[in-house]
């Protein structure tokens, strides 16, 4: 079968536009985004996937899923204090393990090494999330330290495309962040979550050296406002 692209798009810290049959937008996080380039009124999306509660990963999300018409994905709790803020919307909730399909666009969350509150409130477990869409896989790791059940991830959804918290601070660094493409095993790792604030100032170049010393993996450190075809 041929393998159809996806464009994968940067925004600054954990927010990434996936598209390919359908346009995925995971923690956009615009609005109040030091680094972002792109504005919530232009983004377009299918579907909004927001790994955990915290504000620089919620961000816009309410609001490009009003303009847009568009569902969130996201962990349970999250998606209960969501749908508390705005009742018209349709959000899914799901848990470790658990997917949903969208239009051809299959989320599965898986866990994540963090914390997650939103508005005050604790907002449940955070979460990684796996995007599967025109038989490609991709792993949005969400916030997360490193742990070992990532090799499980890279064994059970084999994601070719790994987008890794790099910044430290309240994530894995690059040195955690290596270990991690060891045990995923994917086939391109993308370094987000560094030097959108003063505490995560990172090397991407670091993590790029880290890995491809040590594994298969191509790194590629992108641009904010970026887009690659992979
Ligand atoms: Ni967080
Ligand atoms: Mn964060």
């Amino acid at each position: 079968m041929e393998e159809k692209k996806l464009n994968v798009k940067w925004n600054g810290h954990a927010c990434f536009e996936i598209s390919g049959s359908r346009r995925i937008i995971i923690d956009p996080f615009l609005e109040g985004n030091p680094v972002a380039q792109k504005k919530k009124e232009d983004v377009q999306a299918d579907v909004i996937v927001v790994t955990h509660g915290h504000g620089d990963h919620v961000g816009d999300a309410l609001f490009i899923a009003k303009k847009n018409k568009a569902p969130i994905v996201t962990m349970v709790e999250l998606a209960w204090l969501l749908k508390e803020k705005e009742e018209s919307l349709e959000i899914h909730d799901i848990n470790f393990s658990g997917s949903v399909n969208i239009n051809g666009v299959k989320i599965t969350a898986v866990p994540a090494l963090h914390s997650s509150s939103y508005d005050g409130k604790y907002a449940g477990n955070p979460g990684g999330m796996i995007i599967e869409m025109d038989g490609r896989t991709l792993y949005h790791a969400g916030d997360t330290g490193v742990f070992m059940d990532m090799e499980l991830i890279g064994k059970m959804y084999k994601p070719e495309i790994a987008l890794l918290p790099i910044g430290g601070h309240y994530t894995m660094s690059p040195a955690e962040a290596a270990r991690a493409v060891e045990m995923i095993h994917p086939k391109v790792a993308i370094p987000m979550h560094y030097n959108t604030f003063p505490p995560i100032q990172q090397n991407p170049e670091v993590f790029k050296t880290l890995v491809e010393s040590g594994s298969k993996a191509k790194v590629h450190v992108m641009k904010v406002g970026q887009n690659l075809d992979l």
